[in-house]
């Protein structure tokens, strides 16, 4: 019995200790928006957030996240990138977006204000077969942007600031 937390949730598996842990999230838990590209840690299409950084989950067994934290893009609601994805329409088949995000959400929670260097670096290891670097690229920069200008997103369950 491996137990975890999965997008806040304290779940437990009876999966082998070295089962792939995108397995685990995919078919036992039911998030398909990680997905399967590679499967040997080359692509990045199956990444998501374990302890806040940015890991393979097709090469991370599921016996080591034991007790840790996993967050999977299900999770990463009204996200910054989100919106900057959809204004900067990046998808195109859709298949390794997921994958970029959460790449990319570890970028901006490091370094909030990267320059195209930073962005080119981190993103370096996130292979999109559709060729949309320089929108993937763009939409990091305008996320970055609005994030310091203070575009907040309306949370009907935040308390009421206003005096
Ligand atoms: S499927 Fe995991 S890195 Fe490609
Ligand atoms: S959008 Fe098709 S692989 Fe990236």
């Amino acid at each position: 019995m491996i137990e975890f937390t999965l997008n806040g949730r304290q779940v437990r598996t009876e999966a082998e200790a070295d089962t792939p842990l995108l397995w685990v999230i995919r078919d036992e838990f039911d998030l398909k928006g990680t997905k399967y590209g590679c499967g040997v840690a080359m692509c990045g299409a199956c990444t998501v957030h374990i302890d806040g950084n940015a890991y393979r989950s097709c090469s991370y067994m599921v016996g080591q996240v034991a007790g840790k934290s996993v967050t999977t893009i299900e999770a990463l609601d009204n996200h910054p990138l989100q919106q900057a994805w959809i204004e900067e329409q990046v998808p195109q088949c859709g298949y390794c977006q997921s994958g970029q995000i959460m790449q990319a959400a570890t970028l901006l929670e490091a370094n909030p204000n990267p320059s195209e260097q930073d962005i080119v670096n981190h993103m370096s290891t996130n292979y999109c077969r559709c060729m949309a670097y320089v929108r993937i690229k763009k939409a990091i920069q305008r996320a970055a942007t609005e994030s310091q200008a203070g575009v907040n997103i309306f949370d009907p369950s935040a308390p009421n600031q206003e005096a």
